[in-house]
């Protein structure tokens, strides 16, 4: 089958590789209609490089339709639309059975001291066969696949896979008072979708991100919005009495523009040779601090920092002394993606559209295009904002 694979910091390519067989019996393997890009997938073409194979087949958010099934899937089976989420959980574990899927004790990788198997996601999270690809095989199938029914569109569901439960979940833990104010850094895929979920439970949103078409989709769905830089900053402070918002979240990670001396450093470690690369990640701070910094300056006194952005570096500077005198409280992780499926279904399927996931997209492209595909959303040229790979089209 043809699979989406990285090569090197920078570079991935698409190859024909062995297709996917059941190994388990709770495996299913699907056959990929849709599967996007992500802002995760872009730490891995960069600074995550350390931790890459040349073959690994990436990608994390997938949607298809059953092709074989295992002798223990009974929930599921063949010709059934499913949605893959991108954590490999086993639903009986501790951790999943308080909704902690994302620290799943069945699939955590313990070798590397990280939380649940991920799809696509470096030998930090299992080095896990991706979505971006013809064929997925899907360990845990009856815990973990998202059956859906096949009238919608796959853009309807797809996106519950990461980023829409990630945003939610953002949301959720920045505990927004009724009535509130919520503000969103960084308006890619998780943060266009953190900022429409405030505004659906009933905040005042406001967002920043230095790219003027990502502003202008937010301003769509009732965000205020502003570019980077301390007007905006400002701007949002003077709108909540001077205090700043209730809650921050901060859609951007590690990789976030305006940290020129980072930015430099995590270059260098995306191209060093492997093990001084690990040993980097692994004893300085490598992440990009500007989004996280702006966040911890805007919230008010007492109120919520909550991290949807992706953080890496193991030694980052924090200002410790500001935090701990607002009185910050700070929530962050991985998504724990089968926790929110129940509140999120009935949403993507109303035909109102209430989060606009029908205005997310901006390139729906051949799997084949994956490398050009790549490019242009790290760039963000032509006016890309989320891609989605189609392994079916030529
Ligand atoms: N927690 C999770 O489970 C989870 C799941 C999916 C994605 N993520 C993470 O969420 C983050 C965003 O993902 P995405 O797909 O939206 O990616 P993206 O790269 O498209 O979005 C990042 C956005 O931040 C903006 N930005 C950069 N620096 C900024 C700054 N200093 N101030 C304001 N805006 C800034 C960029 O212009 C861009 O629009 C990534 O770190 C990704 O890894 C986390
Ligand atoms: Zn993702
Ligand atoms: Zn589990």
């Amino acid at each position: 089958m043809k699979a989406v694979t990285w090569q090197s910091t920078h570079q991935v390519s698409v190859q024909d590789v062995p297709d996917p067989q059941i190994l388990d019996a709770g495996d299913a393997i699907v056959r990929i209609t849709s599967t996007a890009i992500c802002g995760s997938d872009l730490h891995l073409y960069e600074v995550l490089g350390p931790y890459m194979e040349p073959g690994d087949v990436l990608g994390h958010e997938a949607m298809g339709v059953i092709e074989q099934v295992g002798s223990g899937v009974t929930r599921v089976r063949r010709g059934d639309r499913v949605v893959v989420p991108f954590n490999i959980s086993c639903g009986h574990c501790w951790m999943c059975t308080q909704g902690l899927q994302s620290q799943c004790e069945t699939t955590q990788v313990t070798e590397h001291g990280s939380g649940a198997s991920l799809f696509g996601f470096s030998k930090l999270y299992g080095q896990v066969p991706g979505g971006q690809a013809e064929l997925l095989r899907v360990p845990h199938a009856e815990y973990g696949l998202i059956a859906v029914g096949s009238d919608l569109p796959d853009e309807r569901y797809l996106f519950l896979s990461d980023i829409l439960p990630t945003a939610w979940q953002g949301v959720k833990y920045a505990d927004v008072p009724d009535g509130g104010t919520l503000a969103v850094i960084g308006l890619g895929p998780v943060g266009q979708f953190a900022a429409r979920i405030g505004v659906h439970l009933g905040s005042r949103v406001f967002a920043i991100d230095p790219v003027p078409e990502r502003r202008a989709m937010a301003a769509r769905h009732g965000v205020e919005v502003f570019d980077q830089g301390p007007d905006g900053v400002k701007t949002i402070r003077e709108a909540t009495d001077g205090r700043g918002p209730d809650a921050v979240v901060d859609a951007v990670g590690m990789e976030a523009h305006g940290s020129p001396v980072a930015r430099a450093a995590h270059q260098v470690v995306g191209h060093l040779p492997k093990p001084v690369g690990q040993r980097a990640m692994e004893t300085v701070g490598v992440d990009r601090l500007a989004a996280l910094h702006t966040s911890l300056d805007l919230v008010r006194r007492g109120g919520t920092v909550s991290l949807s952005g992706v953080y890496g570096g193991v030694a980052s500077p924090m200002p410790l002394l500001s935090m701990f005198d607002k009185q910050i409280q700070l929530r962050m992780g991985q998504c724990n993606v089968r926790a929110w499926i129940d509140d999120l279904l009935p949403l993507v399927e109303d035909p109102a559209d209430p989060l606009g996931v029908t205005d997310l997209i901006t390139h729906r492209l051949p799997l084949e295009e994956a490398a050009s595909a790549y490019a242009m959303f790290q760039k963000k040229h032509d006016g890309c904002i989320k891609v989605v790979l189609d392994p079916a089209r030529r």
